[in-house]
């Protein structure tokens, strides 16, 4: 089949420092705002190729591939999120699709993929649409589309398509703020975060028992829901500041009163549900104790899985490193672990 056109992209994940947890109702649209650190190693790298359609109908044409190997569970996500965008996407109906995506970090790993595989997809997908209609879309707005349909496609990917720091949902004082895409924050970045590390221990890699669409949902029962809203809000206002001037010790108090508060949610929704895992538990306590001890800035956070996402800045690293490997590594499933760090967000790759 006659290749017409063909873009791939890099998107990375992204991990939440105040949590979006519990949806209004409509296409994700968030029940309170969240902040988030864009990662750089943990990607996903998603090449789309238009191709001259085989019949003449108005149903969409579509080969997935996940790492080379053709995915039809991965292929039926993929055409309901299309159906979805159809309508801004003529491409969709008037070219043939072939869509081939990995990820840099394993599948099985219990990283969540939906951040940076939807946010690359949706790039993908935007840069083309841009490229056939000859249109040159202002950069601003350009990013603000590829966020709004990531969005479309899970909520926290909308954070992904932006440098270092991105916030996401309508928030008092946030000028820009909007439940529809997420905004750039860089800006109100105080250098030392820029050298954050973001050192991810493996407790478990086991596919999530509860998918974060049920989690979301279980937020319209939950009897906590109201003040957990207002928690968030003032989290956000709160960890704000403290990424402005530098405060460590602010931020990691509120960033894991964000995670504990996470997995505190699911514990007493109802039905109820535990992500975390024993080793999660005991990593945090030394966490906690080697801080103590040390005063060194070393804080954890969680997302929707019993993972620890350690984070601290760059100029401590090797001695979190020897703590990590003296006493951490012996909780991680065979002693997995990712390190990543912020990073500078999405780029072309071709
Ligand atoms: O994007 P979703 O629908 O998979 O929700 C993600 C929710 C958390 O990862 C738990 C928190 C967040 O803000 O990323």
């Amino acid at each position: 089949m006659k290749e017409i056109k063909k873009v791939s992209w890099r998107s990375p994940s992204n991990i939440a420092l105040v949590k979006y947890w519990g949806k209004k109702s409509g296409m994700q649209i968030p029940a309170n705002p969240s902040i988030s650190f864009t990662l750089e190693h943990c990607y996903s790298e998603t090449t789309v190729t238009l191709l001259e359609k085989e019949r003449k109908s108005k149903d969409v044409e579509l080969r997935f591939y996940f790492d080379g190997k053709e995915n039809m569970a991965f292929r039926l996500r993929m055409l309901k999120f299309f159906d979805t965008v159809a309508k801004d996407f003529p491409l969709l109906q008037q070219y043939g699709l072939l869509i081939d995506s990995t990820n840099s970090f394993p599948h099985s790993s219990g990283i969540a993929s939906s951040a940076s595989a939807m946010s690359a997809l949706a790039i993908c997908l935007c840069d083309l649409q841009d490229q056939l209609d000859k249109k040159k879309t202002a950069k601003d707005k350009f990013w603000q589309q590829a966020s709004h349909y990531s969005r479309l496609g899970s909520g926290s990917a909308a954070r992904s398509v932006y440098p270092y720091l991105s916030e996401w949902g309508k928030a008092r004082g946030i000028k820009g703020s909007s439940d529809d895409h997420a905004i750039p924050f860089e800006k109100n970045l105080h250098k030392v975060f820029k050298t954050f590390q973001n050192t991810i221990l493996i407790a478990s890699s086991a596919e999530k028992k509860v998918s974060s669409r049920v989690g979301h949902s279980l937020m319209k029962t939950n009897p906590y829901a109201k003040t957990r809203y207002e928690q968030a809000n003032k989290n956000l206002a709160g960890v704000i500041s403290a990424l402005k001037k530098g405060d460590l010790e602010k931020f990691g108090t509120i960033v894991e009163e964000e995670a504990m508060t996470l997995h505190a949610l699911m514990m007493c929704s109802s039905p109820s549900f535990i992500l975390l895992a024993p080793s999660t538990l005991s990593m945090i306590e030394k966490i906690r104790r080697f801080r103590e001890e040390t005063k060194l800035p070393v804080f954890f956070t969680l997302d929707a899985g019993p993972n620890i996402h350690l984070l601290y800045p760059n100029t401590i690293k090797r001695k979190v490193d020897n703590f990590i490997y003296g006493q951490l590594e012996q909780h991680c499933e065979q002693g997995k672990m990712i390190h990543d760090n912020v990073g500078s967000g999405p780029f072309r790759v071709k």
